[in-house]
């Protein structure tokens, strides 16, 4: 998506009028954007500071305060290993352990082909399904860490 495609995002959202106020379309605008670039930059944040007369230290403020977003380049696949309680006691520490080993990353890194993001996550509300991983939007529950090459594999991991 160009940037002058990303402002027609934008506009086409406002034109929705679902909020009353123009900054409460901040969120859904940096999700537009997450989905849309491989990282969401300073011109990025410009175009949503602009259309929705938000100060671009407001729109970075909240850029980079929730972990869904990126301000840094991110892979094409995120994957988030949660590490929260539940998943904790039922092996969520080995699996992102053995991810990382697997992809030969830190969490928090990207591999150098740019295919994968690993992301220690708190809680994705998939609890009842402990251990759980979420690969973009795909969801894997009860994850045991002898899955996890086939699991990458789907998206394009040689081994
Ligand atoms: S504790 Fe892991 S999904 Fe809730």
């Amino acid at each position: 998506m160009t940037l002058a495609e990303f402002r027609e995002e934008i506009r086409k959202l406002k034109e929705t009028k679902k909020y009353p106020e123009l900054k409460s379309y901040l969120l859904p605008a940096l999700w537009i954007a997450e989905k849309n670039f491989p990282a969401i930059t300073h011109d990025v944040m410009r175009v949503v500071s602009e259309e929705l007369s938000v100060p671009l230290v407001e729109v970075e403020e909240v850029a980079r305060f929730y972990a869904m977003f990126h301000t840094e380049k991110k892979g094409k696949f995120i994957i988030r290993v949660c590490t929260n309680l539940s998943c904790m006691l039922r092996g969520g520490e080995e699996v992102l352990s053995e991810l990382c080993r697997l992809l030969n990353v830190k969490p928090g890194e990207t591999t150098p082909d740019g295919l994968f993001t690993v992301e220690e996550y708190e809680c994705m509300g998939l609890c009842d399904g402990a251990p759980a991983v979420t690969v973009n939007e795909d969801r894997y529950t009860n994850v045991e860490v002898e899955e996890l090459p086939e699991i990458l594999k789907k998206y394009g991991w040689k081994g």
